[in-house]
C-alpha cells in the first residue's frame, strides 16, 4: 500500500515534468512542421530547464507583486525574432490547446501579460522593437516591443519639431500602450496615441500576417483601444507624428492643506477641461506627515506647449489660485520635457531614454475613475481627511477636455471623451513583501475607491483599460465569458463593447486570444450547434497536449 503510494507520488512527480517537457517537445516539433528552421528554434523557445528561463521571465516584470515564488510560471517562453515565428506560435499554441499570454513592455498593472491561472506560455515581443521614422511623410513604423522612450528618442533624433502624444513613463511598451489607447501629457492638444495610428501589422488567430488593408476596418478599429490581446498579436503600428514647438514650459508646484491646497484643487476642477489646450496639468494628491501631523499635499505638474510668458498669461487669467510664478517655469525643448516628466534629474541627457530597464520596480496596485462634475470643497476636504485616515493611497487627477471633446466616443474603442473633467488614477506602491502586505495595501486602495463612489461616473462606473484592475470583473478563463466579460467590458468601453464583441466573434470565434479581461465572443449564434458554442467559450481553458 505504502509502496503503491510512493510509486504513485513519484509517477505524478515525473508526470508533471514530463508534461512540461512534452509541451516543449510538442512545440519544437510543431515549429518544425511550420517550417521554422531547427537552428532558429533553440534560440526562441525556452523551457524551465533552460538556464536563461528565469532571467527572460523576469526581465519585463514591472510589478513585484508578480515576481514571487507563488506567482504561476509559464510552461515555456517564446521570444520570436521573425514574423513567421509569431505565426508558428499562434498555430502551435492553438493546436496544443494552450493559453498564450502576449507581452511587450510588461507594464500591465495586474501582470496579465505574463501570469495566468491556467497553464500558459508567454509570447515575448521584445525582439520586435525596430523604429522607422520617416520625416518625408511625418510618420513612423514602431515595433510592438519598442518602448515609449525609444520612440521619443528616435523621433527627436530626426526632428526637433515633432513628437508623439504617448505616456510619460519611458519604459512602457508600445504593444500594450497603443492597443489599450495610451495617453500622455499632450492629450488635451492632440488626443490619444490611437488618434494618430494609421496602419498596423498583426498576426491573427489563423496565423496570418495582416496589415490594415488585409485585416479590414473593423479589426483595425478594435486594436486602437480595445486591447490587442483579444484580437491577435500586434507586430507593429504605423503612427502620424505630431508637431511640437521649439520651446515648451514645465512646472511643478506643491501645496499643502494649510497652503490652500483645497482651494487650488477646487479651482483646478473648474478649469481642467476648459483652459488653453496647450496646457496639461496633472495633480498628485499624496498623504504626507509634516511636523508630526498627517496631511495631504497637492502637487501640480504642468506641460505647456509654448513659452513661459504665454503660460503665465494663461494661468494669471484662468487659474490664479495656482499661484504660478516665472521662477516656477522651466523652458526647454520637448525632449527635455519628456525627461522632466519621467522624473530624471536635470543633468540627464536624452540617451537615457534608450535604457530598457527602469531604476526600480515596486509592489503596486492601481485603479481608475472618471469625474464629470466638480467635487465640492466640502467633498475635497472629506476626501483629504479620508486619505489621511486610510494611510498610503495617493490619487492622480489628469485633465481632460480640449481635443478629447472633439472626437466622438465611437471613433475608437476608447469611450471616455467629451464630458469628462479629469480622470483619476488611484495609486499605491509598497516595498514590503508578502501576502499580508499585499492585502493591507490592496484593502486600502479599495476602501478609497468605495469612498469615491458619490463623486465619480456612474452606470457604468467607467474605468481605463490601461489602468488594468481585475477588481472590476474578470472572466475566470472559463465558461460564461460573455456575461462575465460584459461586467468589466461596459466600464472600459461603454457603448463600444457590443461592437468589440461582434468583431471578436468574427475574427476569433474560438476565443483563442483570451485572458482575465479579454473581449468575449457572442454567447451563441442562432442555430449554432452546442458543441461549437462550447468550444468557442472554453477553447483554451485547459491544456491537453495530444
Ligand atoms: C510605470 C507605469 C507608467 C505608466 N504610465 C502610463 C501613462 O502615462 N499613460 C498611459 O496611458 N498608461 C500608462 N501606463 C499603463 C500602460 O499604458 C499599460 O500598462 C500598457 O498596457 C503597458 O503596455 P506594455 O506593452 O508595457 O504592457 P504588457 O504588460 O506587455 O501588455 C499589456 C496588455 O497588452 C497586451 N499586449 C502586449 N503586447 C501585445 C501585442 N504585441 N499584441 C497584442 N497584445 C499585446 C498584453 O497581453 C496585456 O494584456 C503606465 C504603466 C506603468 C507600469
Ligand atoms: C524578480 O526576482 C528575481 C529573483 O529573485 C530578481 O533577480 C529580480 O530583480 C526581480 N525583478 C523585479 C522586477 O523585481
Ligand atoms: C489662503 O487663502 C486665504 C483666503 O483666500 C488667504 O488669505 C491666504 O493668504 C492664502 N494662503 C496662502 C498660503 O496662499
Ligand atoms: C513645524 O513646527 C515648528 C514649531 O511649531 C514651526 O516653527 C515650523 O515652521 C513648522 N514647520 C512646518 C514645515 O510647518
Ligand atoms: C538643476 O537642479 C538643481 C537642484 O534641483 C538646481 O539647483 C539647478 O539650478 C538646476 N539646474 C538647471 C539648469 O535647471
Amino acid at each position: 500500500m505504502v509502496l503503491l503510494l510512493v510509486l504513485l507520488l513519484c509517477s505524478l512527480n515525473s508526470f508533471s515534468s514530463a508534461a512540461t517537457d512534452s509541451v516543449y517537445d510538442n512545440f519544437v516539433q510543431c515549429f518544425a512542421e511550420n517550417k521554422v528552421p531547427n537552428d532558429q528554434i533553440s534560440g526562441i523557445l525556452y523551457n524551465p530547464a533552460n538556464p536563461s528561463f528565469t532571467s527572460v521571465l523576469v526581465s519585463y516584470i514591472r510589478n513585484r507583486r508578480f515576481n514571487v515564488s507563488t506567482t504561476p510560471k509559464p510552461t515555456i517562453i517564446v521570444t520570436p525574432s521573425q514574423e513567421s515565428h509569431v505565426s508558428a506560435t499562434v498555430l502551435c499554441a492553438k493546436k496544443l490547446g494552450i493559453q498564450i499570454k502576449i507581452r511587450s513592455g510588461g507594464h500591465d498593472y495586474e501582470g496579465i501579460s505574463y501570469v495566468s491561472s491556467v497553464e500558459f506560455i508567454i509570447l515575448d515581443m521584445f525582439n520586435f522593437r525596430s523604429i522607422d521614422v520617416d520625416m518625408e511623410t511625418e510618420t513612423a513604423w514602431v515595433g510592438s516591443g519598442a518602448m515609449l522612450g525609444e520612440l521619443y528618442y528616435r523621433i527627436w533624433e530626426k526632428s526637433k519639431d515633432h513628437g508623439f502624444p504617448g505616456g510619460v513613463c519611458p519604459t512602457v511598451g508600445v504593444g500594450g500602450h497603443l492597443s489599450g489607447a495610451g495617453y500622455g501629457n499632450m492629450l488635451r492638444k492632440h488626443g490619444l496615441t490611437v488618434d494618430h495610428v494609421i496602419d498596423a501589422k498583426l498576426v491573427d488567430a489563423k496565423g496570418r500576417v495582416l496589415d490594415r488593408k488585409a485585416m479590414g476596418e473593423d479589426l483595425f478599429w478594435a486594436i486602437r483601444g480595445g486591447g490587442g490581446a483579444s484580437f491577435g498579436v500586434i507586430l507593429a503600428y504605423k503612427i502620424n507624428l505630431v508637431p511640437v514647438p521649439s520651446v515648451v514650459t514645465v512646472f511643478r508646484i506643491e501645496k499643502t492643506m494649510d497652503q490652500n491646497a483645497t482651494e487650488a484643487v477646487y479651482q483646478f476642477e473648474q478649469i481642467a477641461d476648459k483652459i488653453d489646450n496647450d496646457l496639461f496639468i496633472r495633480v498628485l494628491l499624496q498623504p504626507i506627515t509634516r511636523n508630526k501631523t498627517r496631511s495631504v499635499r497637492a502637487t501640480f505638474i504642468g506641460l505647456f506647449l509654448g513659452d513661459a510668458n504665454r503660460l503665465l498669461s494663461v494661468t494669471h487669467s484662468d487659474f490664479p489660485e495656482l499661484g504660478l510664478k516665472k521662477a516656477d517655469c522651466k523652458e526647454m525643448s520637448w525632449i527635455y520635457s519628456v525627461l522632466f516628466w519621467g522624473n530624471f534629474d536635470n543633468t540627464t541627457t536624452p540617451d537615457v531614454l534608450l535604457s530598457r530597464t527602469p531604476d526600480s520596480v515596486n509592489f503596486l496596485k492601481r485603479k481608475s475613475d472618471y469625474v464629470k462634475t466638480p467635487i465640492s470643497k466640502n467633498g475635497l476636504e472629506s476626501l483629504f481627511n479620508k486619505m489621511v485616515e486610510i494611510g498610503k493611497v495617493g490619487l492622480v487627477f489628469n485633465s481632460y477636455g480640449g481635443r478629447m471633446n472633439e472626437i466622438p466616443d465611437s471613433e475608437t474603442p476608447f469611450p471616455h471623451r467629451a464630458g469628462n473633467l479629469f480622470k483619476i488614477q488611484y495609486s499605491v506602491n509598497w516595498e514590503d513583501e508578502g501576502e499580508e502586505a499585499d492585502k493591507n495595501y490592496i484593502d486600502q486602495i479599495r476602501e478609497l475607491y468605495s469612498f469615491m463612489a458619490p463623486f465619480v461616473s456612474k452606470n457604468p462606473r467607467e474605468a481605463y483599460l490601461n489602468y488594468r484592475d481585475l477588481d472590476i470583473g474578470t472572466t475566470d478563463n472559463g465558461k460564461d465569458s460573455y456575461n462575465q466579460g460584459k461586467v468589466y467590458g461596459v466600464k472600459y468601453f461603454k457603448g463600444n463593447f457590443d461592437r468589440l464583441v461582434k468583431i471578436k466573434t468574427v475574427v476569433d470565434p474560438d476565443n483563442f486570444f483570451r485572458n482575465e479581461q479579454s473581449i468575449p465572443t457572442l454567447p451563441f449564434f442562432v442555430g449554432e450547434k452546442s458543441e461549437n458554442r462550447e468550444r468557442r467559450n472554453g477553447a483554451a481553458r485547459t491544456s491537453s497536449p495530444s
